[in-house]
């Protein structure tokens, strides 16, 4: 009887032990934390610090003073010459969204333009590609504020390349509307990519946003200053 009881209690003890470990291995296989990525500390973690990162912005200056930024007589689109500081201050390679249709530079034309792709739900096409778009492990993407949304050409962008694994970053420019709900829209468009906090500027300051934009660099653990000045 004695033997029983210990045989017994044996048991009971080693099915103890295995419910315990099987409730440690799901609790491990249910931390999705682990595989979000939120600094540049994270991802140097998992790339053995080679951080590949790309700035790729769409931006369509028109004829108003309000829609360019000058510097040194040139005329740069306000998301332009946001790409180009965070280029300059994160040491990434930059593509330029270009419509094979170009868009009118008049201001009404352009507005008219652009509600014209809302009406019809368009896709613009996009002049030339991204070589090795793989490679990159962060995507910076820009773009101005139109009719409380992205560009339509955006659109075509995201659903033209696979954001899997990659850490997007959004950047805007606008005309008093910030962002819109166009983050969340990235989200859903692309659904196997993270997001790190991203930055809207509006074009009555943009001019004079330099520090603010490298501060902003500097928050989320992506500046990373080359020495090699673009001369902005
Ligand atoms: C077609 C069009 C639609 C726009 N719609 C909005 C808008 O809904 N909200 C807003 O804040 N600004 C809007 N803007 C202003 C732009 O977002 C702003 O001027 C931006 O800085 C332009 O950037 P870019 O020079 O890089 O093209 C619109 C501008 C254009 C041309």
């Amino acid at each position: 009887m004695k033997k029983v009881i210990t045989l017994l209690m044996g048991l009971v003890l080693m099915l103890a032990l295995i419910f315990a470990f099987s409730a440690c291995s799901v609790t491990n296989t249910e931390l999705p934390e682990s595989s979000l990525q939120n600094t540049q500390d994270d991802l140097e973690h998992q790339t053995n610090g080679d951080v590949k990162t790309l700035v790729v912005y769409f931006s369509a200056p028109d004829n108003l003073d309000n829609s360019y930024v000058e510097i040194d007589g040139e005329r740069l689109g306000n998301t332009q010459y946001m790409a180009y500081v965070i280029q300059e201050n994160t040491a990434a390679d930059i593509f330029r969204i270009s419509p094979q249709n170009p868009y009118p530079t008049e201001h009404d034309a352009l507005l008219e333009a652009a509600r014209e792709e809302v009406r019809t739900n368009a896709r613009p096409e996009i002049e030339g590609t991204i070589e090795d778009f793989d490679s990159y492990d962060v995507v910076f993407v820009g773009y101005p504020n139109w009719n409380g949304d992205m560009p339509y050409i955006l659109y075509t962008f995201f659903e033209s390349y696979d954001f899997s694994g990659k850490t997007i970053v959004p950047f805007n420019t606008h005309g008093g509307s910030g962002f819109s709900r166009t983050q969340e829209t990235i989200a859903e468009l692309t659904p196997d990519a993270s997001m790190l906090e991203g930055k809207s500027i509006s074009r009555n300051s943009i001019e004079s946003a330099e520090q603010e934009i490298i501060d902003w660099l500097n928050s989320i653990g992506m500046l990373k200053k080359t020495g090699e000045g673009q001369g902005l």
